[in-house]
């Protein structure tokens, strides 16, 4: 697969803006993915260094092919874990820190990955294939009680409840829920009726969330970030969901009211409809920026 023709990266420019590279600089790019921001990224630095993450062994891979360089270090790992990765390079400050959060399309395109309604395969949404818990475990093992908490507070499912119930229901009735396609049928039905999305998204955005333990994995990785930034140096998020936008919002608005950060961008920066048009995926996206003080 050519991830580089599959996934591209989002609100580029506007990102690159606020990162505002200086040549001799430490950047982080903690979802390095298949590597469009990075490559950027890697295009402005001359004598500095970039070191990318992921937790994802595939895609980590790839980006080790496309940047066989010495200034790139790219770690396997979760964002959560920056500043353990950073130490372990040595590294004690950094000038720019950037989250591109969630999926590649490259991961949903992979079919095998589980993450697609299109999927006839496993249920599964792990980034990191080395992990036990897959979408499976937490649609057929997980009490009611817990997937409609998860299908509530990762999914903002109106029908949290009923689904739930239903998808226990149908476990002791009939059989497990195993694909993805399943999934999206079985969501489909109880729904009864189709809006312009699918009636299953809010469905599995909360299945994915809490496979890879999402909104942890953020709030560990902003304060990480945080710590790891030298005064001037800035932090780009971009977000796909409005749980994860909230967070991020919230974290810049208490740094800045600590006197920790000062906020750069006063409202979320959307993609222009050029973007949009010619990435449709791209169109829930919403950067923020921040520089540490
Ligand atoms: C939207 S993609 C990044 C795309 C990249 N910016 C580009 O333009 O090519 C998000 C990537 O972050 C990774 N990821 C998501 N959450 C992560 C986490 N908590 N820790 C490490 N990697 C994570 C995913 O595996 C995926 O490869």
């Amino acid at each position: 697969m050519n991830y580089e023709q599959i996934h591209i990266p989002v609100l580029l420019k506007e990102t690159l803006d606020i990162l505002g590279i200086k040549g001799d600089g430490i950047y982080v790019d903690a979802t390095v993915g298949p590597g469009g921001h990075s490559a950027e990224i890697l295009m402005r630095i001359d004598s500095g260094r970039l070191v990318g993450i992921d937790r994802d062994q595939d895609v980590l891979a790839y980006a080790r092919e496309r940047f066989g360089n010495d200034r790139v270090h790219l770690e396997k790992g979760c964002l959560s874990r920056l500043k353990e990765v950073l130490l372990s390079l040595n590294i004690r400050e950094v000038d720019g820190v950037l989250f591109d959060l969630g999926v590649s399309m490259t991961q949903l395109k992979e079919l095998k990955r589980g993450f697609s309604f299109l999927s006839e395969t496993r249920l599964d949404m792990r980034m990191d294939t080395a992990q036990k818990l897959t979408a499976w475990d937490v649609v057929n093992r997980y009490p009611e009680k817990d997937i409609e908490r998860v299908l509530r507070e990762y999914g903002e499912e109106p029908f949290a409840r009923r689904l739930a119930k239903a998808i226990v229901t149908h476990r002791r009735k009939h059989s497990s829920i195993n694909t993805c396609a399943e999934l999206a049928n079985f969501v489909a039905r109880v729904y009864g009726r189709r809006g312009k999305r699918h009636p299953a998204t809010r469905t599995f955005q909360a299945v994915r969330i809490e496979v890879n333990n999402e909104i942890d994995e953020l709030a560990k990785g902003l304060a990480s970030a945080l710590d790891m930034l030298k005064v001037g140096g800035r932090l780009c998020v971009i977000s796909y969901h409005s749980l994860e936008d909230r967070m991020v919002k919230n974290f810049m608005r208490d740094g800045g009211r600590e006197g920790l950060l000062r906020v750069l961008t006063k409202k979320p920066v959307a993609p222009a409809y050029d973007e949009i048009r010619k990435n449709p995926s791209s169109r829930s996206a919403k950067l923020r920026g921040g520089e540490k003080i």
